[in-house]
């Protein structure tokens, strides 16, 4: 296997901390270095099982200062990046724009000159992967799918910013032949998931009895996929992706968000030994979110024929896995949402 230098950003994130995983397990001659900020969102419990192995590295940094970047592709010469980190909550972006803009703009804008100043001359076995979402395609009202050609529509500041760097990644490749790719995956679901998104949100307002704040009627429908199968996905375009691409990644498993709280609090009650309802009576309808957008659907079939990547996990088999991580991780849960985290950081990075 030939040894390479990956720089993956946002590593100690939700699907970050999945990717650093599967790289570090499944590459042992690549150096992996996750750099990552560590907001509220990045947490490195996520990665307690991995630290240890002599391919990874953590470097604690922001991508908003472009010297820094510069410095760490000194450092380590890296061939390859993936970059994940970014400001992801919906809500957040509509009290907060102006971070979301900075973070997953200029953050990426930042990446896109480190690397290119680092690589130019010498792109041969170099690749920069840019990690987005469905969701700069819009809402997918009228029953149809997203396609890689569907019209760039972003509807929310998180989408807008995440369509924003999309098209610096384009550009670059356009302007400079920068070998660039990327892709854009539907809703992800599974361990490590921050409470702060609906699915582990809810598990864990069941668990503590607390309302399950359901916005509208509920009537939303996401596309979800185990954040496993999008992993691999990653990896996969990572190796194959050819330079300049979009590549749409989905698992074809269309959800209302009534249905998916219900279904959640039904296998919870099992679960608990609680009587079949008890969760339900949690349920309750709020104020819709502004621009709530009202469906999202990945058509991923240029992905799966180009490259033969499929979810492997189906909705049923991961919805159990995710609600039994969660019920067999309940400190990581009272960690993240206490910010216990951060001395969790200090003590095990004290001095580095
Ligand atoms: P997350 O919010 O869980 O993690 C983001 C990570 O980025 C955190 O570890 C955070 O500390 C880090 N980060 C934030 N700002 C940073 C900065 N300035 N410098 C360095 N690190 C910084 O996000 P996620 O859900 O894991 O999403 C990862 C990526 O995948 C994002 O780019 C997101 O847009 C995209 N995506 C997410 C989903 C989803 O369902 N969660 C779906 C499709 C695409
Ligand atoms: P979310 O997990 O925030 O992902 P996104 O908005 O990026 O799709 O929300 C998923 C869906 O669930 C979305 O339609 C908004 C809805 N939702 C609720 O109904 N209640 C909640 O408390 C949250 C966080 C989301």
């Amino acid at each position: 296997m030939a040894s390479r230098k990956v720089l993956i950003t946002g590593g100690a994130g939700f699907i970050g901390s999945h990717v650093v995983r599967l790289f570090v397990n499944k590459y042992p001659t690549y150096t992996i270095v996750n750099l990552d900020k560590l907001t509220y969102a990045g947490n490195l419990e996520n990665l307690r099982d991995i630290e240890k192995k002599p391919n990874y590295k953590f470097e604690k940094g922001d991508i908003l200062e472009v010297d820094f970047l510069r410095d760490l592709f000194k450092k380590y010469d890296f061939d390859g990046v993936i970059h994940l980190a970014a400001e992801s909550h919906v809500d957040r972006s509509l009290h907060n724009p102006t971070e979301f803009a900075m973070t997953n703009i200029i953050g990426t804008l930042n990446l896109l000159i480190a690397a290119n100043a680092a690589w130019t001359g010498n792109f041969e076995g170099k690749k920069f992967y840019h990690v987005s979402t469905d969701e700069v395609y819009g809402s997918a009202d009228n029953g149809e799918f997203f396609t890689e050609t569907t019209k760039i529509d972003p509807r929310s500041p998180y989408s807008a910013s995440k369509a924003s760097s999309d098209h610096f990644v384009l550009a670059f490749n356009n302007s400079y032949h920068f070998p660039s790719v990327l892709s854009r995956c539907s809703n992800n679901y599974g361990p490590y998931h921050f409470p702060e998104k609906l699915i582990p949100l809810i598990i864990n307002n069941i668990l503590n009895n607390k309302p399950l704040p359901v916005y509208g009627k509920g009537e939303n429908v996401r596309d979800w996929l185990f954040v496993e199968d999008h992993a691999r996905a990653i990896d996969t375009v990572f190796h194959q992706g050819k330079h300049g691409e979009v590549y749409n990644i989905g698992g074809n498993n269309e959800w209302k968000n009534i249905d998916i709280v219900r279904l959640i609090c039904h296998l919870m009650d099992k679960k608990l030994g609680r009587p079949e309802g008890t969760s339900e009576k949690l349920i309750t309808f709020v104020k819709d979110r502004p621009g709530h957008d009202l469906r999202y659907a990945i058509d991923p079939s240029k992905l799966m024929a180009e490259t033969g990547w499929r979810p492997e996990t189906t909705f049923e088999v991961g919805i159990e896995k995710t609600i039994d991580w969660f019920l067999t991780n309940q400190e990581w849960l009272k960690h993240v949402t206490s910010g216990e985290y951060l001395k969790y950081y200090s003590n095990m990075y004290q001095g580095r």
